[in-house]
């Protein structure tokens, strides 16, 4: 099996992340919003945001995957994945699954636990929840209505030991 490389993202990188954030069709503008502020927050000059952004490229350089993740603050045993998303033409290779694994590699490091990745309940998240559950994710809980009338919040959580 190919090992692919993951590297960490510069702000270069920004139009890149949001476009294929876009192209994914399942962010709201609002959640563009949030991730571009999240995206240029990390960059701004001695701004320690405690996040990262860590991607997946081709062999032209083009990003095909990317993921924000990092220790949720006054906690010891958590890191949570804020963002994860892989370009249309990229998905089902395993992309999501390295992304994940780099994460979980980063998680132990740390001396965290669990990593943690929130989602929503609707349809459009469905494939994100199933492949969360492929990639060793379990759900922990959820919070109905939190982000619109029938949207709920929905908790999976990824034990390391
Ligand atoms: C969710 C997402 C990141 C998965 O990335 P990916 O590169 O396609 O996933 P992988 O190819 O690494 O697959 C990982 C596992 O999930 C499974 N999987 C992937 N897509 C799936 C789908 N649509 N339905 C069911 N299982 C799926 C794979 O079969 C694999 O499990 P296996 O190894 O046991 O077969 C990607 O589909 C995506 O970017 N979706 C749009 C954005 C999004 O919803 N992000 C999450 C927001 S909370």
């Amino acid at each position: 099996m190919v090992q692919r490389e993951i590297v960490a993202l510069e702000g270069l990188d920004r139009d890149a992340v949001l476009g294929l954030a876009r192209r994914t069709g399942v962010f709201t503008e609002e959640d563009m919003g949030v991730l571009a502020d999240m995206f240029d927050g990390c960059r701004g000059a001695g701004r320690p945001c405690g996040l990262r952004f860590c991607g997946v490229r081709d062999e032209q350089g083009h990003l095909q995957g990317f993921v924000c993740f990092g220790r949720v603050r006054n906690s010891r045993n958590t890191v949570e994945i804020y963002w994860l998303a892989v370009d249309p033409d990229a998905q089902g290779n395993g992309i999501g699954h390295d992304l994940v694994e780099h994460v979980a590699m980063h998680a132990r490091q740390e001396g965290a636990a669990q990593v943690l990745i929130e989602t929503s309940s609707t349809g459009a998240y469905e494939a994100a929840r199933a492949a969360y559950r492929r990639l060793g994710f379990v759900k922990v809980g959820g919070v109905p209505d939190y982000y619109r009338e029938g949207d709920d919040r929905v908790s999976f959580a990824r034990r390391l030991y």
